[in-house]
């Protein structure tokens, strides 16, 4: 089956109360048309067509990387209008399936269930069964059961309100058949809109069977039209990560508590996360990983068996096997940190490559650093990199070990199993094996004493 697909995103989304298209506000930092798209793209669709409008260059700007088919509908007519804008990229052959831009948690078993469905050279309607159908278009059928019409809300009489089968509004027809319902669309009705929903009416007129199928649950068809519609399609979206986490084997403290906004690799089991952790882009995770509470991870892979204890902010990073971080670490892009490193307690790490089993355990800033394996660094060591200018390069050969409250200022490098001295400014190669140190020397004064005040 040729499979093409019209999104319908001109809708102004007035309730927003924003200044941004209604279909560029984001569910798990992702476009509500970048969710539609994602799902269309899955399905092998031969063409994508979106239909903007409101906001229209906002829309082009932003998500111009998108393997879509723009088409403009100038004048907001109606739904069936918006599809007429994009009629000429629709082929007679085709099955057409018409998204709206605006609904992003559409299933993708649900879509393919709806194309199933589709009659030879006809047309299924994708429809919710509702408790309270307000808003919605409701189904109409005969007494057999087959549908024979959508009615709008606002021409519905008392009672087709009554009907508890809603209308997604998505459906999927064929190409040849929907071009000629098209042609025959009228705006006779409460809104003097083209509506798209009135082809259903058209197809049972010419004797073609009208197929329909309903989604799970009312959540994967809910259009966002403001805020709150908004903030629940996120937390359902953040239901639906948490229990394929649960299911590959993902131990989640809180499942309400965890919030993926990208893609996460689970590449082990028994993972264990704890609560108010947020996964951020692309996100590979070990084997038995631990992740603390409050800690935030984008863009990183942590390798097995690594330990991240609570409030750890963690940027583009690589944390080898067996690793420990945390408890409040910073562990900034460019940190490549191997097997078996420490890195404690409001430490922060920039392009740091950070050999096996060393230690930066307190208070440290480590940028611009190649640090080799087994290397200890005191509490409060800081690479002085930066001149205000230029950003320069520290070395640390395996084995050495930096006292405390150390400033190595960059350019730099201590040799292999070097010791320098607590509290030194180091400004000069560190030769291997020797102790170095550059602090002044301590001196007491004989005799000093501490001056007093004058009681009269
Ligand atoms: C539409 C359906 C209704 C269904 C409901 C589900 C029609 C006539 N009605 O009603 O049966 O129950 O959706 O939410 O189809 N759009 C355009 N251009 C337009 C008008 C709409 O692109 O001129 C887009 C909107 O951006 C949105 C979608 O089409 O993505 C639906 O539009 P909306 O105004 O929400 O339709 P409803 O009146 O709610
Ligand atoms: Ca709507």
């Amino acid at each position: 089956m040729k499979l093409e697909v019209v999104v319908l995103a001109a809708g102004q989304g007035t309730r927003m109360k924003s200044e941004i298209p209604k279909v560029l506000h984001k569910v798990a930092d992702k476009a509500l048309l970048e969710h539609v798209v994602a799902l269309a793209t899955t399905l092998d669709a031969e063409r994508i067509s979106v239909v903007y409008g409101h906001g229209g260059e906002r829309v082009l700007n932003e998500l111009s990387d998108l393997p879509v088919h723009w088409v403009e509908q100038a004048v907001r007519l109606g739904t069936g209008h918006a599809v007429m804008q994009a009629q000429d990229f629709i082929g007679d052959t085709a099955t057409i399936l018409i998204l709206y831009g605006d609904v992003p948690l559409l299933r993708r078993s649900t879509t393919e269930r709806l194309l199933r469905a589709v009659p030879e050279d006809g047309l299924a309607i994708l429809t919710v069964h509702l408790e309270d159908p307000k808003g919605y278009g409701r189904i109409v059928r005969d007494a057999s059961g087959a549908v024979i019409r959508i009615v709008e809300e606002k021409d519905c009489n008392a009672l087709e309100r009554e009907i508890q089968e809603g209308n997604s509004g998505i459906l999927a027809v064929s190409g040849r058949r929907l071009k000629a319902w098209l042609a025959r669309l009228g705006n006779q009705n409460a809104q003097g809109e083209y509506y798209l929903t009135d082809i259903v009416e058209l197809a049972v007129a010419d004797g073609v069977n009208v197929n329909s199928t309903s989604a799970e649950d009312a959540d994967e068809v809910l259009g966002v039209n403001d805020r709150q519609q908004l903030a629940h399609l996120e937390r359902v979206y953040q239901a639906r990560v948490a229990m394929e986490l649960m299911q590959q084997g993902v131990t989640l403290r809180d499942p309400k508590r965890l919030d993926v906004r990208g893609q996460i690799e689970v590449e082990g089991q028994d993972i264990e996360i704890d609560v108010n952790v947020v996964l951020e882009g692309h996100v590979r995770l070990g084997h038995r990983v631990r992740i603390g509470a409050n800690t935030t991870i984008r863009n990183s892979t942590i390798a097995d068996d690594v330990v991240i204890l609570p409030n750890c902010h963690i940027e583009e990073a690589s944390i080898g096997r067996d690793a420990r971080i945390g408890p409040f670490a910073r562990v900034r892009p460019g940190s490549v940190l191997s097997d078996k490193v420490h890195v404690g307690n409001f430490v922060e790490t920039k392009k740091a490559l950070v050999g096996e089993g060393s230690k930066i355990n307190h208070l440290s800033y480590i940028g611009d650093a190649d640090i080799g394996a087994g290397v200890n660094i005191g509490a409060g060591t800081i690479t002085c990199n930066y001149d205000g200018v230029n950003k320069f390069k520290t070395t640390i050969e395996d084995g050495a070990f930096i006292g405390s409250d150390t400033q190595l200022i960059a350019p730099v490098r201590v040799g292999r199993n070097a010791t320098v001295g607590a509290g030194s400014t180091i400004t000069k190669e560190v030769p291997a094996d020797q102790l170095t140190l550059g602090r002044s020397k301590q001196v007491t004064i004989a005799g000093w004493k501490r001056p007093t005040r004058n009681e009269d």
